[in-house]
């Protein structure tokens, strides 16, 4: 995670599109932010444990510069504070970094054997030594990250600014995301577009073990040799108003808004032509398993996805966790296909695992929303989501976009295999062109949820429950309302909490469930029950008007009745938008979640 921004710029306005690029940077990690420029002779550095406001204010008004370097931290390594906030300062070198070095504690030992001491508890100060310890050996900027990149082990993208060269950016990484781009009077670094969308749109992509030098007039790369490079520039397809909240509060809001376009945005490449256009997605027929590998809420994209495959198209999906997958004995054939999905295309469990599963000469496919980001670049065939730029930590609109997609992999591979006829497929594609109109209405009803989050904003805990495709998006909900508003919230397949956890229901305990398929409702609605005899409170979505009616049954949100397809995008907006206003109600940071960051970049 962190934001990393670095700035060499022909005006003197270096510090301000510092501040700007973090602001927009924030979203990747917040707790403690810090910037190094240079004014005269010297690099000033000046860093906070608040967010980037704080840094603000703190920096001399006065002040004014041309090249600096910029952080948000998620902390790894050492708690957030102020001697760990980033810029590092060893000897002539000072940086800021994303990412985890892996033998941080061997090279400490071997730095402090030269001499060196160390002020904070991070990794990356001990990064800064080595690389001042190479600068000070060889009086080269460049042949100390070509040293530092063979020794170091673990994850990184580094900003650099030495003391002897005042007017250089160093940018080098491996694993952790970097791009450069060039304004008119102005050469950036930075993790990642939003932070110079302001002023650009083109930019270039670093890849792992490379370099580039930046100074006000040119951007150069570099191998790890440094040997100079061609870089293609590639093109961001957005203005800057992308990446802004608009006339919304939250980034969250506005973002789970947007999904009747970005859903239909991203369907719309492979339904506009009917059938023809459904053979742009890739062909499922020759595989006899699919492992699908995500973290979180893409791994809550995963489930549904398996519903569906399964299914409707008879293929049998392992759904698995990145972090699991990395490390677990897999059984890789040329029969089966490995499906990564990421909004980020930067989350390091599930790079790692798409390495893995390379290596090992298995077939993949990604689901990215992040347009050339590294899991995009890496696998076999890229389905690119349409949810443009997603900044809010909690994922909302990039989750239905990848369901989106993996219900159009299962109906193509449902239709190549047989599984569904023509008639029922077309069927589909036609109610899909009315989708708009059916959760339109399900965004403008704020008081439905907001007279449920009155109820239910000071309660300890939230069980949320359901079978099947509804207990996939029950966990998704779940996920949603603990991450926004740290309420406990638990959520299990309904037949299960007999078993066990059942043990916690009392009075007035609040119970969400879904009930949207006929042949599990009745099962559903037996085990609701057992909750209302041991005093629960039950909160049901549903497109069964019979269940709608049961007077157990406290308070109900009736779905409009359509194909299963559509299921998901239906009960997952209700449960977006509770969990938003139930953390409005408890005054939370929404858009900027306690402990999290967006694109987890390790491990
Ligand atoms: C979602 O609300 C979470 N913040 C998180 O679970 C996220 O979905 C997960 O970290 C995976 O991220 P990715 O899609 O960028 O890979
Ligand atoms: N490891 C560094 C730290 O703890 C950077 C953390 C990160 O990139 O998330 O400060």
């Amino acid at each position: 995670m962190c934001g990393i921004i670095g700035v060499a710029s022909k005006t003197n306005q270096a510090l301000q599109m510092i501040l700007q690029g973090l602001e927009k940077l924030e979203y990747r990690g917040y707790d403690s932010a810090g910037l190094a420029y240079v004014k005269e002779n010297n690099i000033v550095i000046t860093k906070t444990k608040g967010r980037i406001k704080d840094l603000e204010e703190k920096i001399n008004k006065q002040d004014h510069a041309s090249i600096g370097i910029g952080h948000t931290r998620w902390a790894t390594h050492g708690e957030a504070n102020e001697i760990n906030a980033h810029p590092h300062q060893v000897g002539k070198i000072t940086i800021v970094h994303n990412g985890i070095i892996e033998n941080y504690q061997e090279l400490k030992k071997k730095l402090e054997s030269f001499g060196y001491s160390f002020r904070s508890s991070t990794d990356t100060e001990v990064a800064c030594a080595l690389l001042d310890y190479y600068y000070q050996q060889t009086k080269s900027v460049e042949k100390a990250i070509q040293v530092f990149m063979k020794e170091a082990i673990g994850s990184y993208a580094i900003g650099l600014l030495c003391q002897e060269e005042k007017e250089t950016l160093y940018a080098l990484k491996k694993d952790s995301p970097l791009i450069l781009a060039s304004s008119k009077d102005t050469n950036f670094m930075a993790s990642d577009i939003p932070a110079i969308l302001e002023y650009t749109n083109t930019y270039y992509l670093l890849d792992d073990y490379e370099y580039a030098v930046i100074t006000q007039d040119q951007i150069s790369f570099y191998n790890k040799e440094g040997e100079p490079l061609q870089k293609e520039e590639k093109h961001y397809d957005a203005t800057k108003e992308a990446s802004s909240k608009g006339s919304y509060p939250h980034y969250m809001i506005k973002e789970i808004m947007e999904q009747p376009d970005t859903i239909w945005k991203t369907m719309e490449p492979f339904v506009e032509d009917g059938l023809a256009s459904l053979k742009k997605l890739p062909s499922l027929k020759k595989y006899d398993r699919i492992d699908i590998v995500a973290c979180g809420t893409a791994w809550h994209a995963g489930l549904v996805g398996k519903y569906f495959l399964e299914e409707y198209a008879s293929i049998p999906v392992d759904v698995c966790l990145a972090s699991e997958y990395r490390y677990k004995r897999l059984f890789l054939s040329s029969r089966v296909l490995v499906i990564f999905i990421s909004q980020s295309g930067e989350t390091a469990d599930t790079l790692a695992a798409l390495k893995r599963v390379k290596q090992e000469e298995g077939d993949t496919l990604g689901i990215i929303n992040v347009k050339d980001s590294s899991i995009a670049r890496f696998v076999d065939r890229v389905i690119y989501t349409q949810a443009g730029c997603e900044i809010a930590v909690a994922s909302t609109k990039a989750f239905t976009a990848q369901v989106a997609i993996l219900i159009l992999l299962a109906l193509t591979a449902a239709y190549e295999k047989g599984t569904m006829k023509e008639k029922e497929v077309l069927t589909f594609l036609e109610e899909l062109r009315h989708l708009k109109a059916k959760l339109t209405p399900l965004l403008s009803n704020r008081e439905v949820y907001q007279k449920i989050a009155e109820e239910l904003y000071q309660k300890e805990d939230i069980f949320y429950l359901g079978r099947g495709l509804d207990y996939d998006l029950m966990m998704e909900g779940a996920l949603k309302l603990k991450e926004i508003s740290y309420i406990p919230s638990v959520c299990y397949a309904a037949g299960e909490l007999k078993h066990g956890t059942i043990s916690l229901v009392k009075e007035a305990t609040p119970i969400i469930a879904s009930c949207t398929n006929p042949l599990l409702d009745p099962k559903t609605m037996s085990n609701l029950k057992e909750t209302k005899a041991r005093g629960a409170k039950i909160y049901l979505i549903t497109n069964n008007e019979e269940l709608a009616k049961d007077k157990d049954i406290d308070s109900v949100l009736l779905l409009e009745k359509t194909s299963e397809f559509l299921v998901p995008f239906l009960v997952i907006i209700p449960l977006q938008l509770l969990a938003y206003e139930i953390a409005l109600l408890r005054k939370c940071d929404i858009d900027k979640p306690r402990n999290l960051a967006k694109a987890v970049t390790v491990e």
